[in-house]
């Protein structure tokens, strides 16, 4: 794309980043991985209104111009996309407006709580003609674009379950070396919880695999009314238990295809991969670090022998950029999906796809019944 200020070849996405709390600047976070992008993306301003924030993270990572409010940082006529990364009931009623304005959008996970805004969303943003990209990144990880490549090419044969762990030990669940650094309390609160904010995952992980599910069926409740902060500085927090924090799903996807999907705030611990298949012809098991990331097992991998197959050189070494750009890993996808005109793989569709999966599970555990599903992507 022709920069049209520049006349060059090299415009640069110009973002707003919305909200300057963790996932904004913790190591792991969106400004720290923009160093690995500055080629394709500008941070040109920050918006919060606990403005010392916003203030403190300009002069951190270098930004430019720093706004109490977005409708400030929307005025600003240098910004042409933000990433939203407000707390998740803010979600949708400021990406609304951020495509509205006509910006493209990185939006954190859910895109939405209920379908309506989803919807709207999604056809404020045709109407502007901006790009929405919607986290999670997952399926921009080379496990994953393999695993799909293979299940595609029935490299272990029809599917017959999956098994997907979703799931932590939820925000401030865990010890000091791992503490919170900003109140967790508003994750366990209604209008957030493990579903929109971990189950997420596992339902773009696993229905980026296997395509959209049909129908889900659910059982769903709060394990302990009230959880303390185990460290940080909100250590000994007593927080209130009002969104249910124990999620256990099962999709069906047709065809006598299932998964079984947690999406809780109770998982200390794990020796699981993130996510197992079940085939006719073998199991293919996807994980998230640690020395193996994706392993197949066929059988007749070699004439009469049954085995597992652990690729030796990818997709680690594929993973290496991914890991550099962490949590910017999105706004580079953004960026790529802007200049290039391309459909992003992490798009509006899939994530109201997600969306839809997760109002299925609270209407399917309240009812008692299994709920059909509408949308695909
Ligand atoms: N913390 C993580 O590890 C993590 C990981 C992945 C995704 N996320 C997602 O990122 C989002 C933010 O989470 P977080 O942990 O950074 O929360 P946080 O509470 O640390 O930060 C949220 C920030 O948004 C600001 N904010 C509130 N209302 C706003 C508004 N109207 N406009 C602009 N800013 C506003 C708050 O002041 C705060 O600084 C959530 O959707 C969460 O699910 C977080």
């Amino acid at each position: 794309m022709v920069d049209q200020e520049s006349g060059t070849g090299t415009h640069r996405l110009r973002l707003g980043i919305l909200g300057a709390g963790m996932i904004a600047t913790v190591d792991y976070g969106v400004l720290p991985g923009m160093q690995h992008i500055s080629d394709k993306v500008e941070v040109v301003a920050i918006a919060d209104p606990v403005v010392d924030r916003a203030r403190n993270a300009a002069s951190k990572f270098g930004i430019p111009n720093y706004y109490a409010s977005l409708r400030e940082m929307l005025d600003d006529p240098r910004v042409e996309a933000v990433a939203n990364l407000t707390p998740i009931p803010l979600h949708a009623e400021t990406s609304l407006e951020i495509v509205k304005r006509g910006k493209h959008l990185v939006s954190e996970k859910p895109l939405a709580t209920t379908m309506r805004d989803a919807d709207s969303i999604i056809a404020a943003a045709s109407a502007s003609g901006v790009v929405i990209v919607c986290s999670p990144p997952d399926l921009l990880f080379s496990q994953y674009s393999e695993a799909r490549r293979l299940l595609k090419e029935d490299a272990i044969g029809k599917v017959a379950f999956a098994r997907v762990q979703s799931s932590h030990a939820g925000p401030g669940g865990g010890p000091e070396d791992q503490a919170w650094p900003t109140d967790p309390t508003w994750f366990y609160q209604e209008g957030s919880g493990p579903l929109f904010d971990m189950g997420v995952y596992g339902i773009h992980q696993i229905t980026g695999l296997l395509g959209a599910a049909k129908r889900v069926s659910a059982f769903s409740g709060i394990t302990e009314p009230t959880r303390t902060v185990r460290g940080g500085p909100f250590k000994g927090t007593e927080m209130t238990v009002t969104a249910n924090d124990n999620n256990l799903f099962m999709l069906d996807f047709g065809h006598s295809t299932f998964a079984v999907v947690d999406g809780t705030f109770n998982v200390h611990a794990s020796r699981s991969p993130k996510v197992e298949i079940f085939a006719r012809k073998g199991t293919m098991s996807i994980y998230k670090q640690g020395p193996k990331l994706l392993e197949i097992f066929r059988t007749d991998a070699a004439p009469g022998l049954d085995g597992w197959i652990e690729p030796s050189s990818w997709p680690r070494a594929n993973n290496d950029h991914a890991n550099r750009l962490k949590k910017a890993i999105m706004e580079e996808h953004l960026a790529d999906c802007v200049r290039s005109g391309s459909r992003p793989i992490l798009s509006a569709e899939h994530a109201r796809h997600a969306l839809e999966i997760m109002l299925a599970v609270s209407t399917s555990a309240v009812e008692g019944r299994v709920v059909d599903l509408a949308t695909t992507f």
